[in-house]
């Protein structure tokens, strides 16, 4: 299949904007459009960063001012007249958003003023994870995510009316692998304490990708005509790999020098456990109205949702098993290089400082 990330001299949209780029998955994006235009000097990003009031001071020192970034301020996402008029004040031709919230209210908003600017073609939804395309599988095994589906629509539906002037991408990825793996039990790995949490046995396929692949696929949507116009209106599936917890595992174990604790978990059983905290809260409309707060940034039952979707393999419907079936992944055609899972867990394992000594 041949490549479509040709350079050409000058960017579909050349000036963009990230909501959220103070968190995990938008810090990466903004990395990487600094990346491309430092091998782009002569067509580099227009990066405005849109942080709220709140994160202003932390969002600016995390991003200082450079010739193509700007952060600015915003209240909140609940008026769309004042985030309209400083998506035209600034000329926004794509806008990424990377904003935690599952409040569905707020993306639409922001879609609505994206819209009425009149200057926004393409939007990217706060998607990142597993693929949300089949509202029924949502509803069944993660309902906390049928926002997203309903985000989607919402984009299906008020680009239909602009003739191809307004367009999304919506980038599902998986599992945030090395950033999670890093992390205590944030998906089922718990590296500093050598444990895991096994689901069915660990041999299940599932899809997985580093944030910095997840970043550039972002940008690759944007990086030339042509991956500009395949990629409108579309799911765009990436991975850095397609692995099973029994691989991760073993690649620990190894550059560890030392056994992992397993405790064995039934994907069904995790996700019938969160189906009874969600049912608890009160169903779908309980999470349509739900706000996630640094302290509370899951709703009931969501995390266990999202482990059994994401190891469930078939038995959870291989929600995340996308590069398996059609129209499988972008990859190639998006240009993203091949990664390693070894390379990978040994970065991790190294960066944890446990990397057992005969590696160092
Ligand atoms: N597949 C996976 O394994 C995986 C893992 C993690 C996340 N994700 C997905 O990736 C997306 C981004 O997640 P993340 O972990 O990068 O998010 P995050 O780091 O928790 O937050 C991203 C940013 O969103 C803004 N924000 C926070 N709460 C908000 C609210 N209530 N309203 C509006 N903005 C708010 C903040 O930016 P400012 O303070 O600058 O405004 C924050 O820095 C989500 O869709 C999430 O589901 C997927």
């Amino acid at each position: 299949m041949a490549s479509i990330t040709t350079p050409m001299s000058s960017l579909p949209t050349q000036n963009i904007m990230i909501l959220g780029a103070s968190g995990n998955i938008g810090r990466e994006i903004v990395h990487a459009c600094q990346a491309h235009n430092t091998t782009n000097p002569s067509s580099p990003f227009r990066i405005t960063v849109l942080t709220r009031t709140s994160s202003y001071t932390r969002t600016l020192a995390q991003f200082p001012s450079s010739t193509n970034l700007q952060v600015l301020p915003i209240d909140s996402y609940t008026d769309t007249d004042t985030l309209t008029t400083i998506l035209r004040a600034h000329n926004i031709q794509a806008l990424i958003s990377t904003i935690a919230t599952f409040n569905t209210k707020d993306q639409q908003r922001i879609i609505d003023a994206s819209v009425a600017s009149g200057t926004v073609r393409r939007f990217f939804p706060s998607e990142y994870g597993v693929d949300t395309s089949n509202r029924e599988l949502l509803v069944k095994h993660l309902p906390t995510a049928f926002l997203k589906q309903e985000n989607v629509e919402y984009l299906r539906q008020v680009s239909s009316g602009t003739n191809g002037r307004f367009t999304w991408s919506a980038i599902i990825v998986g599992a945030f692998f090395d950033w999670a793996l890093a992390l205590p039990n944030v998906m089922g790995f718990d590296i500093q304490n050598m444990s895991v949490n096994v689901i069915d046995g660990g041999d299940t396929k599932y899809e997985a990708t580093n944030v910095g692949q997840i970043a550039r696929a972002v940008i690759a949507c944007l990086a030339s005509e042509q991956a500009f116009n395949d990629t409108a209106g579309q799911y765009v599936y990436v991975n850095s790999f397609t692995t099973t917890q029994n691989e991760v595992i073993a690649l620990i174990e190894k550059y560890t020098g030392r056994s992992m604790q397993r405790t064995p978990i039934d994907s069904l059983d995790l996700s019938r456990k969160a189906r009874e905290q969600m049912d608890a809260m009160g169903g779908l409309e309980a999470y349509r109205a739900y706000e996630t707060t640094a302290e509370a940034p899951y709703a009931p039952g969501a995390v266990e949702s999202i482990l059994a979707c994401i190891y469930g393999g078939e038995k959870l419907n291989g929600i995340n098993q996308y590069s398996m079936r059609e129209p499988g992944l972008w990859n190639e055609k998006l240009g993203l290089p091949k990664e390693n899972l070894e390379d990978t867990v040994r970065g991790v394992v190294e960066g944890l400082g446990m990397l057992k000594k005969q590696d160092l």
